[in-house]
């Protein structure tokens, strides 16, 4: 964990965080954003690239990963353009941090020193999650993948999920306070973060409105947001035989409503708009998926691992979109999203609509951040966009005016469930004695 001593706030800093960072996709997004920072940003800029992880050795591992990555690159750009590496070495900055997603007061605990110590945030990737899968039916994903092989490698039905599984007490058993079930997946998926962008809203509203851009929290979802699976009555999964696909749902049906008119009220309550003056901006809320990725999400035996990358490339090769297969190429459209200019990300929104962004490739594995379809939303909410045929679930139906009405009461309730257990959350932690004040 950084010190206060080798805290790094260097002018004209460019603040990103990433949570679970150590692996897969947290470690693609870290390593892809040095390399795009490098490549896109003027010389006068940093990067400070704050990663999360559950316990120090993790932390210590992706750092000196990072700075291995680092330094591979700056030696390329030496060998390109000799002297250049005296200039590079001193643009990135790392800081590790503690986060435990299951922990509420874990999250509190970060957010409190962030705010303390960080002068501003301009990225924070909501990235780190679990599966909560406890096996593979076999038999039938065999068959699935033997009679429709994208399908069945892009939109898999025969991962089998723990069902019932609840996050540990957040307060200690000797403090005799009752608390309710929090749904294990929707706690490290959803609500962690959810109270993360909360508190660290401050910290990403510190863009004075002249520098024309805004705070961006990324949310990290799926190609498998399905939306049957979203059951408001059990808005956590807890009883659902799909919970991981429920927190995805959940995840693209708010950050989509966040910046629309329909919800605004909520979201602003929730980015902490109370304050809001000339020298802030209201941040803004993102949501992206990195395709299908070989990653230890699904925990498999070597020998099935080469089996599963096989199968990842085979279906790319098949004419797949959403295989980038390794996670720096899942890490485009997190990437994308974290350095494209304020001015392009408003603009497309106001030509296609608010939508979710995906990290596609092509036969040859060339990487593009992509737009994907959201279902009753479509790709941007608009009518007539059904031209985009590409990249959809074999079961999509075509949104329509009633239900695009439909996914808008939806994001509406479950803006108004969120907040409604952040502060019902918060005030169980106060009055436990273990919640963390944030000022
Ligand atoms: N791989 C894919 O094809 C794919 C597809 C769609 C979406 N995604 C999404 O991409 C994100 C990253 O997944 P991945 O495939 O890279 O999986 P991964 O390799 O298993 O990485 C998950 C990361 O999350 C961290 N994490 C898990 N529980 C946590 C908690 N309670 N508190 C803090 N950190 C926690 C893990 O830390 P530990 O090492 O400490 O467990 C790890 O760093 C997830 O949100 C996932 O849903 C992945």
């Amino acid at each position: 964990m950084s010190s206060l001593e080798d805290i790094p706030t260097p002018d004209n800093g460019f603040y990103v965080l990433v949570t679970g960072a150590n692996s897969g996709l947290g470690l693609g997004i870290g390593k892809r954003l040095i390399d795009e920072f490098l490549q896109t940003r003027p010389q006068s800029e940093s990067l400070v690239l704050i990663v999360t992880t559950r316990d120090q050795r993790k932390g210590d591992a992706t750092i000196e990963n990072l700075q291995q990555h680092l330094r591979k690159v700056i030696a390329s750009h030496e060998r390109k353009l000799p002297g250049i590496a005296q200039v590079l070495q001193h643009r990135i900055f790392f800081r590790q941090e503690r986060l435990d997603l299951l922990s509420l007061v874990s999250v509190q605990k970060l957010c409190r020193k962030l705010r303390e110590t960080t002068p501003k945030l301009d990225v924070v990737i909501c990235n780190a999650g679990i599966g909560g899968w406890t096996g593979i039916n076999w038999p039938l994903a065999v068959y699935k993948i033997l009679t429709s092989w994208s399908t069945a490698v892009c939109w898999p039905t025969f991962k089998i999920s723990g069902v019932g599984w609840v996050a540990k007490p957040q307060i200690p058993a000797e403090m005799k306070v009752e608390e309710p079930p929090l749904g294990e997946v929707f706690c490290a998926n959803f609500f962690g973060h959810y109270l993360l962008g909360h508190y660290l809203a401050p910290l990403l509203a510190k863009h004075p409105r002249s520098e024309n851009t805004k705070g961006r929290i990324i949310w990290v979802s799926s190609l498998e947001a399905y939306e049957h699976v979203l059951d408001l009555n059990d808005i956590q999964g807890i009883g659902s035989t799909l919970p991981y696909e429920a927190t995805k749902r959940l995840t693209d049906v708010m950050a989509i409503t966040s910046a629309l008119p329909s919800t605004c009220d909520v979201a602003d309550e929730y980015l902490d708009q109370s304050q809001a003056s000339e020298k802030t901006t209201k941040p803004r809320i993102y949501v992206t998926h990195p395709g299908i990725c070989g990653t230890s999400i699904v925990a498999l035996p070597l020998i099935l691992e080469y089996l599963m990358f096989t199968a990842f490339y085979v279906a790319r090769w098949l004419g797949s979109q959403w295989h980038p297969v390794t996670v720096d190429k899942g890490a485009c459209a997190m990437v994308w999203l974290a350095l494209a200019q304020q001015d392009t990300l408003d603009n497309m929104e106001e030509k296609e609509g608010v939508g979710k962004w995906g990290s596609a490739t092509d036969f040859w594995g060339q990487e593009r951040a992509e737009r994907t379809e959201v279902a009753w939303w479509g790709w941007g909410g608009k009518s007539a966009e059904y031209k985009r045929k590409k990249g959809r679930d074999p079961y999509a139906k075509d949104a329509t005016k009633e239900s695009r009405e439909r996914f808008l009461e939806t994001g509406r309730k479950c803006w108004e469930e969120m907040e409604r257990l952040r502060i019902e959350w918060e005030g169980r932690l106060r009055r436990a004695g273990v919640g963390i004040e944030m000022e």
